[in-house]
């Protein structure tokens, strides 16, 4: 049997950032699924009218969203949030290799894996593409407990082979067995796919950035991951390391590892001719603006992305972001495009396209999630702002003045985080969910 949900509900089933009606808005709305399936997506009344026979959830006063898509964040890092006062490379060096290096045991993995794939859930994320563990037992750890979450996960396991610390470094042979016995395990086993996951170019030597170009053609379905053009010392390092790479990117480029498959995170400090190639080669990005204000990494632009065509999604980027919420993010996006001079103006359908639609597309999936079409996935965040709340208050206010569904969206997002989130489903299975007011 069917189930419908009423809710106020918003959708991007087009791209903000090309079309002027791209936002789809119903106050009092409704969405139907059956299975995994969404069958329709309107107004309460017609929808309603069209599945007479539709088991009804009432949640009048929530917001239903299509589920967040985060195209950034790290694993083993969920106890780093928080170490403050370091740029990049000695944040790397100080606090989160070595705290990579403590989840040597699989019990350590496999609790930091529950915790973190349900704080995931718990903020209404439900896809994601996330950096894994250097360390093969904690990276099959958390492929098995991500197996069980139902989320949509892409991951793999992190490769470097020198500037990291010893822990932490493979070598190329090792990296190969590892990444393809992970590979043949997981790989398309129920909603997880494999990306391979270089650190970055200065933690991988050519020889392993080889290899790693080998097991992402290996396969035409494969993703790939890293990291790019996040810290002004880190690009310079990047040249000092590859004399004869043209740049930053060319070091990935020249070993088959710009693709419609690969995502970059970051790419701050980038020049047009990179933003041209990312562009050319159908490379995406993951734009982490919290943890680019965390470690004083410096500014995205947006419009320069757009311009070139390289299309972007948002990542939490934990444990250097502040938080799994993309409702943070959403809001941390549209403060750094308000304070650049090139900077965009966002406005909340832009947000919202941003938290969901957008890392559809990076990362590939967007035929099947992202948005409220028929026929898509039923993914979705219900949020339900609690009784005593400046959300809650805030929202009566706006709705009771303007009856607009877009401004009580600016005010989600500005507003709403972890505690607003009443439930969150992937493919029509509720996977966490709290009763509350
Ligand atoms: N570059 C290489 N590793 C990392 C990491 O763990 N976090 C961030 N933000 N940048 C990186
Ligand atoms: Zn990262």
């Amino acid at each position: 049997m069917p189930t419908l949900i009423r809710a106020m509900v918003m959708h991007t089933p087009a791209n903000p950032f090309q079309s002027d009606d791209a936002f789809e808005a119903f106050a009092d709305g409704a969405v139907v699924f059956e299975g995994n399936v969404i069958l329709a997506c309107g107004a309460y009344d017609n929808v309603r009218r069209a599945y007479p026979q539709a088991e009804l959830l009432d949640e009048r006063g929530a917001y239903l969203l299509p589920g967040f898509v985060d195209t950034h964040v790290h694993f083993p890092q969920l106890t780093v949030i928080g170490a403050m006062g370091l740029q990049l490379l000695e944040w790397l060096k100080q606090r989160t290799l070595p705290a990579e290096a403590a989840l040597s045991s699989v019990p350590a993995a496999e609790a930091a894996a529950e915790v973190f794939l349900e704080r995931l859930a718990a903020n209404g994320t439900t896809t994601a593409m996330v950096f894994g563990s250097h360390l093969f037992d904690a990276q099959d750890a958390f492929f098995r407990k991500a197996s069980s979450s139902g989320l949509r996960i892409t991951s793999g396991l992190v490769l470097g082979d020198r500037n990291l610390i010893a822990e932490l470094e493979t070598s190329v042979e090792r990296a190969r067995e590892e990444s393809e016995a992970l590979i043949s395990l997981y790989h398309g086993l129920g909603q997880l796919r494999y990306a391979v996951t270089p650190r970055f170019s200065i933690a991988c030597s050519v020889p392993l950035l080889n290899a790693c170009g080998e097991l992402l053609n290996s396969s035409s379905d494969l993703y790939f991951q890293t990291h790019i053009n996040e810290n002004t010392e880190e690009v310079a390092l990047a040249q000092r390391l590859f004399p004869e790479s043209r740049d930053y990117f060319g070091t990935y480029e020249a070993h088959g590892l710009a693709s419609k498959r690969s995502v970059f995170a970051h790419n701050l400090h980038v020049s047009d001719s990179e933003l041209t190639r990312m562009g050319a080669c159908g490379c995406s990005v993951a734009h982490c603006p919290s943890s680019n204000a965390f470690l004083g990494s410096g500014g995205f632009s947006m419009t320069r992305h757009l311009q070139h065509d390289v299309r972007f999604g948002l990542g939490c980027d934990v444990g250097a972001g502040a938080g799994f919420s993309l409702l943070n993010e959403s809001l941390r996006a549209y403060e750094t495009q308000m304070l650049r001079e090139d900077g965009y103006r966002l406005s909340p359908k832009h947000l919202l396209y941003l938290s969901g639609a957008a890392g559809a597309k990076v990362m590939g999936l967007a035929d099947r999630i992202g948005d409220f079409s028929p026929g898509k996935e039923a993914d979705f965040v219900l949020i339900r702002p609690p009784h005593d709340s400046t959300l809650r208050a805030v929202l009566n206010g706006v709705l009771e003045r303007t009856n607009c569904c877009e401004a009580a969206l600016g005010v989600l997002f500005t507003l709403a985080r972890e505690e607003s989130v009443a439930a969150t489903y992937v493919s029509g299975r509720r996977i966490y969910g709290h009763n509350q007011n």
